[in-house]
């Protein structure tokens, strides 16, 4: 709890930094010439100024303006960071005046109410700030008291997918594919602490030196894991993926060029054809995405049961059960693993489960109800390709801890799974379906694989993209007669055989 000390202990915590932009002066008092002294004004003469890592100027100017639907014109870190500096000493002023009304909604009252208040306390800071400053000045309390802080602003833009916090001066972000430092800092590892507390709190969750892990998700389903000193050597930081509230659609992964449209046409015949389908894939590599595409071809009237850590599945058929894994209470017990939730999806009569990723014994599980009347089940693991995905698919069924010899396992393999998936974030961003692999059988102890589907990697182009494309190998699925039995009768071309001439 040592950690937490000033978290929550509004006479002391804010009051101190202007203090510290004062170059640590400890006399300087509580009083607004302190505070003052925090804009970037003459006012500052004479005062050290605050420290500011050597590479932000350069980084910062062509990353300022983001989140993408503001207009901000550049404000450098060290600016930055004394707005922010300054914004925790406002608040500390409103907060102080609010008293008890502390749950205060997002609401256009709030927001006049703490225009007005803002406006009060800034006129005491001194008003040497540009029109924008002072806008991102009043963003920034009203974030604090209302938000998660700096990091608000980030949570609210669309573009951005994930958010990372190194130390309080060096937050990260991927927009678009691409990492960026992000236009935002914290004023120190206090702050950075009072975040991470203020998304917790509200769960149940505790952090502390004693277990400085947490993972928690944020009011609008973005997962975050926070760690903090102990285990974090060089302060608090904190990790935010970010919920997409759009999630893209089979024909916008068709439009990136992530899959072509007979992949398409063949994935959904696979999946209303009840095939057992593993998705492959590495960390951010677009794996949550397909699976969630492709579970919305699964027909509306399946019952299905879908079983997450975090619930990130959006299935749009109405008879779906969904299932989320539990944390151990503070106390260590009270754990419900993703095994815990196969075993009892089982009971729930379902036609197909769906595990948003397989990380260990659980897999042997799936593999048991894949080969027990749940065809048409899927899930995704973590693995570089369909070959290696087997394997990892073996390494996963031998943490269930059955002592299962290596052979039967492998046999399990290949007569529950019918086919991998693999998607991949290549290196410059782009993220593609890069096989589509069916699992044939046995042939003597290998489990034997034939692409369908793959990607044919070209060349690069002057700017530095991947050209590469789509091809079908010209096999066919020894399954087709079951997409025949759904209904789907895929023509020879979807395939590649039949077009004389082309490669
Ligand atoms: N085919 C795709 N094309 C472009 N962006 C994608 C694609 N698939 C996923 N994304 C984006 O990539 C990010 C990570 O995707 P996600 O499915 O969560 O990956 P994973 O589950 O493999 O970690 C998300 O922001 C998602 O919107
Ligand atoms: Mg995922």
């Amino acid at each position: 709890m040592s950690l937490f000390k000033r978290i929550g202990n509004k006479d002391n915590a804010p009051a101190a930094e202007p203090a510290a932009v004062n170059g640590g002066n400890a006399q300087a008092p509580k009083a607004v010439p302190a505070a003052a002294a925090t804009s970037a004004a003459p006012a500052t003469a004479g005062a050290a100024p605050p420290p500011v890592a050597e590479t932000d100027a350069a980084i910062l100017p062509e990353t300022v303006g983001i989140p993408e639907n503001r207009t901000d014109p550049p404000i450098g870190t060290e600016k930055v960071k004394k707005l922010v500096e300054m914004s925790l000493w406002i608040v500390d002023r409103i907060q102080s005046t609010l008293g008890t009304q502390s749950e205060l909604k997002r609401t256009p009252e709030t927001e006049q109410m703490l225009q007005e208040r803002f406006a009060q306390y800034y006129r005491q800071v001194g008003g040497n700030l540009s029109d924008e400053e002072v806008k991102f000045l009043f963003r920034l309390v009203y974030d604090e008291i209302l938000g998660f802080g700096p990091l608000q602003q980030l949570i609210d833009s669309d573009g951005i997918s994930e958010i990372m916090v190194n130390c309080p001066n060096r937050i990260y972000i991927e927009q678009k594919g691409k990492l960026k430092v992000a236009p935002v800092v914290f004023a120190n590892n206090d702050h950075v602490l009072k975040v991470i507390d203020r998304i917790i709190r509200p769960l149940g969750r505790r952090i502390d030196r004693k277990w400085p892990l947490v993972d928690a998700r944020l009011p609008d389903g973005s997962r975050v894991n926070a760690v903090i000193p102990p285990c974090a050597i060089d302060g608090p930081n904190i990790t935010i993926r970010k919920f997409s509230k759009n999630k893209l659609k089979v024909d916008d992964l068709i439009r990136y060029g992530s899959m072509t449209p007979p992949m398409a046409m063949f994935l959904e015949a696979c999946v209303v054809s009840r095939r057992n389908i593993i998705i492959s894939g590495g960390t951010g590599s677009g794996k949550t995405t397909l699976i969630n595409v492709l579970s919305n071809f699964i027909p509306a009237k399946e019952r299905v049961v879908t079983i997450e850590d975090s619930a990130e599945l959006q299935l749009i058929q109405d008879h779906v059960i969904r299932l989320e894994a539990k944390p151990a209470d503070v106390d260590g017990t009270g754990k419900v693993a993703i095994r815990d939730l196969v075993i009892n999806a089982l009971r729930m009569r379902p036609e197909r489960i769906i595990i948003g990723e397989c990380r260990g014994g659980e897999t042997l599980d799936l593999l048991q109800a894949m080969n027990t009347g749940h065809d048409g089940s899927m899930s995704t693991l973590h693995s570089n390709s369909p070959r290696e995905a087997v394997g990892r698919i073996e390494t996963m069924c031998m943490m269930a801890g059955m002592d299962l010899p290596l052979i039967v396992i492998r046999k399990q393999i290949a007569s529950s799974i019918h086919m991998i998936v693999q998607q991949s974030r290549l290196d410059d961003g782009q993220r593609k379906v890069t096989y589509i692999t069916e699992i044939q059988g046995m042939e003597g102890d290998v489990v034997v694989q034939q692409d369908i589907f793959k990607l044919e990697i070209i060349g690069k182009n002057p700017e530095g993209k991947i050209l590469c494309e789509h091809r079908p190998t010209g096999v066919r699925p020894k399954f087709t007669p079951k997409l025949e039995a759904a209904g789907y009768k895929l023509p020879p071309e979807v395939f590649g055989a039949a077009i004389p001439g082309k490669r």
